[in-house]
């Protein structure tokens, strides 16, 4: 243990910590964007398939369904491609409209989570065999069981709550979403390299927001005293609105409830006092002043803000209304940065409250069974 774990506290830290090399090695050897790299183990072609696809169906649990939610906005919004994003305990067991053209796609840190497993078979029983997996573990029945891949290099994962698996399954869907355009002729490879190169910095973009721990410490002191918490978000931030909620209960055991921030007013508003500290995950994208309005309907109800504000916006630290900044605006793909953040503050918030991090109670790492 406390070799390995350096000079860490705890597993998790040092996974969130580790997000920098993981994503390098996940995009090293990516020369360019092509269809090759999701080719299958036993060599089949994803050219071929990408080709005849019309939809994307992404299949996953936990954490990962949360990186599957996120994706769904790059494959609309960037490669012009349907996109559905569903549980996989609900998809297995409901009955829906198979699409032959679809390209079913699981995500899954272990690649053996029983409920994805059997949501890719049912998929398959369905009639649709184009299947392709984003895993961490080459090894894997998901990866054996899909005719295509993209394997992440997270590296092994220990802590119970994922988080360098998350950011490694984002940067795997992203390359997936432009590969996909390029075959739709909806992003050009001019484009393609372009939105490469912005991933190539990924790693030291993501070391400037690691350097933000002791300004989110300074937050878990105050959210460790809370029995409740709020997180909203707008756009391809809601999903990681719902992450920061997801982590928040896993390991401090504070209740946690995520909601598109236009839902406000729709019901969670009700919830909002001084106790309730609401966390505003702010990047400066074309509904900035929208999410503005929002925080000012939680500011006159006398709720407290933290505030994940993006490099190049106003939003100032004031009454009720904590700021946090982070050091550089990234477009499309600043979720991979703003979810940080949010892993860091249910990790103090946790450490604060003394709960067992890495080993929070009830949960598994891996749920091999139903
Ligand atoms: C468990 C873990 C989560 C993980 C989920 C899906 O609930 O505690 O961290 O996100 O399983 O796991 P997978 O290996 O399929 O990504």
């Amino acid at each position: 243990g406390a070799v390995e774990l350096g000079p860490y506290r705890h597993y998790m830290q040092k996974e969130i910590f580790e997000q920098p090399r993981a994503i390098a090695e996940t995009l090293e050897g990516v020369q360019s964007v092509v269809p090759e790299l999701f080719d299958g183990p036993d060599g089949t072609a994803a050219w071929r398939i990408f080709k005849e696809i019309d939809e994307v169906l992404i299949l996953a649990c936990g954490t990962s369904y949360y990186s599957g939610c996120a994706a769904k906005y790059w494959m609309e919004g960037l490669a012009g491609i349907r996109c559905n994003v569903e549980v996989a305990s609900e998809y297995r067991y409901r009955k829906s409209v198979p699409n032959p053209r679809a390209l079913v796609v699981t995500i899954s840190q272990s690649g053996e989570t029983a409920d994805t497993l059997a949501a890719l078979r049912h998929a398959q029983s369905l009639g649709m065999t184009n299947t392709l997996t984003i895993c961490n573990v080459a090894t894997s029945a998901m990866v054996r069981e899909c005719k295509l891949s993209y394997i992440t290099r997270a590296g092994m994962e220990i802590g119970v709550a994922s988080t360098k698996a998350f950011t490694t399954q984002l940067a795997g869907l992203f390359l997936l979403t432009l590969a996909l355009g390029q075959s739709k002729g909806q992003i050009t490879e001019a484009q393609s390299d372009t939105y490469l190169e912005k991933m190539r910095h990924l790693p030291v973009a993501l070391q400037a927001v690691l350097a933000l721990e002791p300004q989110v410490v300074s937050w878990a002191e105050d959210f460790a005293r809370k029995q409740n918490a709020l997180f909203l978000g707008r756009g391809i931030h809601y999903p990681i609105a719902l992450e920061g909620a997801l982590k928040l209960k896993e390991i401090s055991y504070i209740h946690a409830e995520a909601y598109p921030a236009g839902e406000l007013k729709h019901g969670p508003l009700a919830l909002v006092d001084s106790e309730m500290p609401v966390v505003t995950v702010a990047p400066n994208d074309e509904l900035l002043e929208k999410l503005k309005s929002n925080m000012q309907e939680v500011r006159a109800r006398g709720g407290v803000l933290y505030v994940l504000a993006d490099a190049n916006t106003n939003i100032e630290n004031a009454e009720g209304m904590h700021v946090i900044r982070m050091p550089e605006h990234y477009g499309v793909l600043s979720p991979i940065l703003h979810v940080v953040p949010l892993q860091l503050l249910s990790y103090h918030t946790a450490v604060a409250r003394g709960t067992d991090v890495d080993k929070p109670r009830n949960l598994a790492k891996s749920v091999t069974v139903e």
